[in-house]
């Protein structure tokens, strides 16, 4: 528990920086991934309303990706009772879908590895102080056959934005615009480069 709260203080610390010196300013559409100053702070109802509401809408959106790992990802397990703040994913409300390959991803003890082929979804929705509230990238982790990138621990990033486009793919397209996903994440090496949920939005506690 103690070492997770670091690690989370850890990334938002990281995340900070990265955008105080201008890392993430690259983006042509300045709402990609700027941290949002004044996310509205949601009881779990609400979040879930908002967005149950917009849902739909997203996973069209995204679908315009046209990736086919992610085909039906709201039909995954979810890890999350409702969804959440992401101090590190631009202070937006995310989720957390994992496919069926996956299914070590919430009971992973230190030194376990997700099996190839896992892919994790965080999809978000932007919802401000002053009401707001539009559909988020989507944040997707794909892990890959062992050996394919030693740099990353196998994992393959993407983040697409809300209209289907391709923001970066750390195997492909725009790859240097995506690096910092790993950067951030080796701070859970142990846990195969995953953070999990934050403890009170657990499904199931
Ligand atoms: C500054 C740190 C940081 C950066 C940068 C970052 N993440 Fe994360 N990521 C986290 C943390 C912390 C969590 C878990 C808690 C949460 O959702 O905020 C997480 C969770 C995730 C998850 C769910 C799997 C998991 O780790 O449990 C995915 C998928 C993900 N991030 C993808 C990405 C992608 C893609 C990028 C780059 C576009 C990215 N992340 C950039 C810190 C970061």
């Amino acid at each position: 528990m103690l070492l997770r709260l670091f690690f989370i203080s850890l990334s938002t610390l990281v995340f900070s920086t990265f955008a105080a010196s201008g890392v993430f300013a690259q983006s042509s559409d300045e709402d990609a991934h700027l941290a949002i100053e004044n996310p509205a702070d949601l009881p779990k109802e609400e979040a879930l309303r908002i967005y149950e509401s917009l849902q739909k809408r997203m996973a069209r959106g995204y679908g315009g990706a046209q990736l086919d790992l992610l085909l039906n990802y709201q039909d995954w397990p979810l890890f999350n009772d409702a969804p959440y703040i992401s101090a590190t994913h631009g202070q937006r409300y995310v989720n957390s879908y994992a496919n069926r390959m996956a299914h070590n991803y919430g009971t992973l003890q230190e030194g376990e590895k997700l099996p190839m082929g896992s892919v994790l979804a965080k999809d978000s929705v932007t919802v401000t102080d002053e009401g707001n509230i539009h559909p988020g990238a989507l944040f997707v982790m794909e892990k890959l056959a062992e050996g394919a990138n030693p740099e990353t621990g196998d994992w393959r990033y993407i983040m697409v934005m809300p209209d289907g486009s391709l923001f970066g793919d750390t195997m492909g397209f725009r790859a240097p615009a995506v690096a910092y996903c790993h950067d951030c994440h080796e701070a859970v090496a142990d846990r195969d480069y995953t953070f999990f949920v934050p403890e009170e939005y657990i499904v199931g506690n």
